[in-house]
């Protein structure tokens, strides 16, 4: 446990007006020494980027450029010496039952949605129109994947999708065609996996809860609860400001889409998403055997409501007697929120809601991070099966070099984000927790492996 920082609310100034912008720390601000990341942290970041995936490694720069052997990484040969990912590794990564499996399970979960009165019982739909893609880019207008529920199992069913004004629905019947149909698919996929899901859910709906705590909560015991939990996350956000969502981030190179579409869409997560939340609200409604992430999911909330439910008992009088400090952090949350009205407020209210804040935070800071953001590499790391950005061989603005490093770009990337590995929470979690977490393996873990559940959002 990290010394209580002190004095934080004027040294952490939130980013722009109020109620208008989504409510995130200033990056342009200096971070307070105190929430920098530990020696060991950067140790761990060293061990696993590759030279060129953050500029921040000025002295892991320095090294790998003294090291001609690695230089060859940089160049043509990327992609093929990159480690393996999942999918490399999956001689049917392009089968309709890997297909299936990785909607259910793979980076972007809980997308599926239970239709009616259809020949197929479920779909997914991304409506990626509303994205600017850049001239010579692929984006369909929207993209829908159908599946067939039989027997507790799903079964892809068609691909609809949207292309320069043409509607197009494909079979698994339909060869190349249908295989194309997937491959945009994924690839649509991927640009709301990291937006929506990995950007928005996690990193910048955290970072307005990680303000609002920070600003205000010293000596109330939930201090001591959620500290952990956060470590790392300013830091992190700060550095991708530029890394993943500047105009010469990863989102903006490595993909079609210009900057103020990735601002957009983030904006418009962010101001749906509520702490009155559950995942039970999104759990498939049919049993379906290898849906692994909703079990997971539900397990990991379970946990978390008996282990808080258990610190709240232990500590009532202190939360109490510590209450005007969860005044100023509500306070601070609905002074800055931008949640549509229709969704309610982030006021907090009561002991129940505080608790219902505290277990949210922390299902995202360790289980809903650690899975989108884990498990970049596995979907990510391999553009033949996947790509964040798609370029039309047939555009005159089609310039292979630079579709090559972009892609490169995608797969480096990948690896850092997936690879560092910064307190396991079955290592470092207070034994109370540590304990649940074992408890609730077997629940857990065909889903996503135990080890890869982290403490906090810090990469
Ligand atoms: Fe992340």
């Amino acid at each position: 446990m990290s010394s209580s920082p002190k004095n934080l609310k004027e040294r952490l100034q939130y980013y722009g007006t109020p109620g208008k912008d989504f409510p995130r720390f200033d990056v342009n601000s200096p971070l307070p020494k105190e929430l920098e990341p530990t020696l060991r942290y950067e140790a761990h970041l060293g061990l696993r980027a590759l030279p060129t995936a953050l500029n921040v490694l000025t002295f892991f720069n320095w090294l790998f450029s003294r090291v001609g052997r690695f230089r060859t990484m940089t160049g043509p040969n990327l992609q093929q010496w990159m480690p393996a990912n999942l999918s490399r590794l999956r001689p049917d990564k392009f089968s309709d039952e890997y297909f299936v499996e990785r909607r259910l399970n793979g980076f972007n979960p809980g997308k599926l949605n239970r239709v009616e009165g259809k020949e197929w019982q479920y779909a997914i739909n991304y409506q990626t129109g509303r994205y600017k893609a850049e001239p010579g880019g692929i984006l369909p207008i929207y993209s829908e994947a159908r599946f067939v529920l039989r027997d507790r199992a799903l079964y892809v069913h068609s691909i609809e999708y949207c292309w320069k004004n043409q509607t197009i629905v494909c079979y698994p019947t339909d060869g190349e065609k249908w295989e194309k149909a997937k491959y945009y698919f994924r690839s649509a996929e991927y640009v709301f996996q990291e937006i929506q899901s990995h950007l928005g859910r996690t990193h910048m709906n955290m970072d307005q809860y990680a303000m609002a705590f920070y600003r205000n909560v010293d000596k109330n015991p939930i201090y001591e609860l959620l500290y952990s939990h956060f470590e790392g996350l300013l830091s992190i956000d700060k550095r991708g400001a530029s890394l993943i969502i500047g105009n010469s981030g990863f989102l903006t190179t490595a993909s079609a889409l210009d900057m103020s579409s990735v601002d957009g869409i983030l904006i418009e997560e962010i101001e749906v998403l509520s702490y009155r939340w559950s995942p039970a609200k999104q759990v498939l409604p049919d049993p379906i055997d290898n849906n692994y992430f909703d079990r997971a999911a539900l397990a990991m909330w379970e946990l978390l409501e008996k282990y808080v439910g258990e610190f709240f008992t232990n500590n009532q009088e202190a939360i109490q007697t510590h209450w005007p400090e969860i005044e100023a952090m509500s306070e601070d949350l609905v002074k800055h929120s931008i949640l549509k009205s229709e969704y309610g407020t982030l006021e907090i209210k009561n002991l129940e809601d505080l608790k219902t804040l505290c277990v949210y935070l922390i299902y995202h800071c360790t289980f809903f991070h650690s899975w989108v953001n884990n498990k970049q590499y596995e979907d990510g790391g391999d553009v033949e099966y996947t790509a964040i950005g798609l370029w039309d061989k047939d555009s005159p603005y089609y310039d292979a070099k630079k579709v090559e490093e972009r892609h490169n770009s995608q797969v480096k990337l990948m690896w850092t984000l997936a690879s560092v590995h910064y307190n396991p929470a079955i290592e470092f979690a207070p034994l109370p927790l540590k304990k649940l977490l074992w408890e609730y393996r077997d629940r857990i873990e065909p889903g996503i492996p135990l080890g890869w559940i982290m403490m906090s959002i810090n990469i």
